[in-house]
């Protein structure tokens, strides 16, 4: 449903932007992470003036993490990961979603505006759904919480809190969007024209990057390249690095072979490191038979050139919690500053507000 006070707060009528994205704090980032993820994100806004938020998303974290000790690990780890590989705090707006609590608050609210077929519809919940319904003797609903249920509220409440016009999302959030889209046409129908409809940006050009098994690489599989190695090494993290690239699986071909490298994990995962023209030499080098041992050590060479100078920023931070902390109340402060405004309105719109004023 579009009408015209929707139109008037449409996103993609509006001239200047903001951006805004979450990030889910569980488990290790990767270098699928960190070529589909962190470094488009940081760049995009390096190389612009628009306004942006990012966020630890750690009430998401818990929908499908019991675990403590894991949860408050990666908070940790994504916060340093993402710091050291080159976000400024002070150009982005940069907290835990946890220290707004006015996110919670207005995701409350939004429930009330939200259909709750809207839900039955997303995705993840349905996927969860299915699994059970495929066992026998199994409710449909085993296992999943409310969390699971309304998850696609909370991240509107993510959105809408900041009137963010621009989320830069992987293609499997799209729909959580449009549901944000539909919850806030739905509240500014109802009462009050306060929320901007948002727009997933979605880049077709980010690689996806393939894993040690030739599958796509993602923690699921158990097929990934740490970025900075695992928290607790025996051995450095540049030595785990590049005993995971020496893991990746080839063919079987023989060194001086002529190599097929649009056939190759090696060379895929090369080409998102690498410059045009290293790219053409390097298809010159597999044409010209390079052995896979040596194709994997200039991979190697290739990928530690750009992360080795965020290493030691890396390790730098994971000793020292007390500046992460800082650096995300900082954010917070600055978050806060919208969030009061913004609930304060949406509060007093659907009625909610002192009887009297008092003193
Ligand atoms: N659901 C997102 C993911 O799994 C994380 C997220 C939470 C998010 N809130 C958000 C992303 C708000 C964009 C905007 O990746």
């Amino acid at each position: 449903m579009s009408t015209q006070t929707d139109a008037a707060v449409d996103s993609s009528k509006q001239e200047s932007k903001r951006i805004l994205t979450g990030i889910k704090p569980t488990g290790i980032p990767h270098l699928g992470n960190y070529v589909g993820a962190i470094r488009p994100a940081i760049q995009s806004i390096q190389d612009s003036d628009d306004e942006a938020f990012f966020f630890l998303a750690d009430y998401h974290g818990i929908i499908g993490c019991y675990d403590p000790a894991v949860i408050h690990e990666s908070t940790k780890i994504i916060a340093a990961t993402w710091i050291a590989c080159g976000l400024d705090p002070e150009r982005v707006t940069f907290y835990r979603q946890s220290d707004v609590p006015e996110i919670p608050e207005l995701a409350w609210i939004l429930n009330c505006s939200c259909a709750k077929g809207l839900m039955n519809r997303a995705h993840a919940y349905k996927a969860a759904v299915d699994i059970n319904t495929e066992k026998a003797d199994v409710d449909p609903d085993q296992g999943i919480n409310m969390g699971l249920f309304g998850y696609p509220v909370l991240m509107a409440a993510d959105i809408l809190m900041f009137n963010a016009t621009h989320v830069p999302v992987g293609r499997d959030q799209v729909q959580h969007i449009e549901m944000a889209r539909d919850i806030a046409g739905t509240f500014n129908h109802r009462y009050k024209p306060l929320f901007t409809l948002p727009s997933a940006v979605v880049d077709e050009d980010i690689p996806l990057l393939t894993g040690l098994d030739g599958r796509k690489m993602s923690k699921s599989y158990g097929n990934t390249i740490p970025l900075f190695g695992d928290p607790n090494p025996q051995v450095s993290p540049e030595k785990q690095m590049h005993k995971a690239i020496m893991k990746i699986v080839t063919n079987s071909q023989l060194p001086a072979e002529p190599k097929d490298p649009d056939d190759s994990a090696l060379f895929e995962i090369y080409k998102a490191f690498a410059t045009p023209a290293e790219i053409i030499d390097m298809r010159d080098q597999y044409a010209a038979g390079i052995g896979w041992g040596d194709a994997k050590q200039a991979l190697f060479d290739k990928i530690n050139s750009e992360i080795a100078p965020f290493r030691a920023r890396y390790e730098e931070l994971m000793a020292n919690p007390k500046e992460l902390e800082e650096i995300l109340q900082m954010g917070a402060e600055k978050a806060r500053r919208h969030s009061r405004k913004q609930l304060d309105k949406t509060r007093r719109a659907i009625g909610i507000r002192p009887l009297a004023k008092l003193k």
